[in-house]
């Protein structure tokens, strides 16, 4: 189970993009390939062809719902896409809490997809820490950080 944070202290920088590309590029390799948003921005799923006007997601029911592999959406062939969702203020503030206060939290949502044999696991962030992020770099085996090709990111 392979799993790759796509993670960068700088927005705008290309993460979605390098994110829908590598699971895209994956899955045409023959691998079955799980992109994971983490970004209110919810933009991620756009690249597989799903609708705007689609609300579905995992952040909005994941404090009251064990297993979330019930959110993942199928794209056709090897790629499946986990959408962060609509989600009202309170329950993205008690997503992220519950992310920050319980340690178990991310793994037992995400266990069954992260049990699933040889399913490469891609996830996507927003700029900047977040406790999405510090909770998922606990399980991942590699960060992909993109930057911008300026001053501040080169010091
Ligand atoms: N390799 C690239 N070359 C040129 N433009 C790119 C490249 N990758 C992404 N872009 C463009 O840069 C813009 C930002 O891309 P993207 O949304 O993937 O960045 P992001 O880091 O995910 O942004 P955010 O921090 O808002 O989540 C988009 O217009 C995208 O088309
Ligand atoms: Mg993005």
């Amino acid at each position: 189970m392979p799993l790759i944070c796509v993670c960068s202290p700088k927005g705008g920088v290309g993460k979605t993009t390098l994110t829908a590309n590598l699971a895209y590029a994956f899955s045409r390799a023959g691998s079955k390939v799980l992109a994971i948003d983490f970004d209110v921005q919810n933009a991620l799923r756009l690249h597989f062809g799903v609708p705007l006007s689609d609300t579905r997601g995992f952040v909005a029911k994941a404090t009251e719902t064990a297993d979330w592999s019930q959110f993942v959406l199928t794209t056709g062939g090897n790629l499946f896409v986990l959408p962060y969702g609509e989600a009202t203020e309170p329950q993205r503030v008690a997503f992220e809490e519950r992310l920050t206060h319980d340690e178990h939290f991310l793994t037992r949502g995400l266990s069954s997809l992260l049990n699933y044999p040889g399913l490469i696991v891609i996830a996507d962030f927003p700029p900047g820490p977040s406790p999405a992020l510090k909770a998922m770099s606990r399980l991942a085996d590699l960060h992909l950080i993109p930057l911008m090709a300026d001053t501040a990111s080169l010091s």
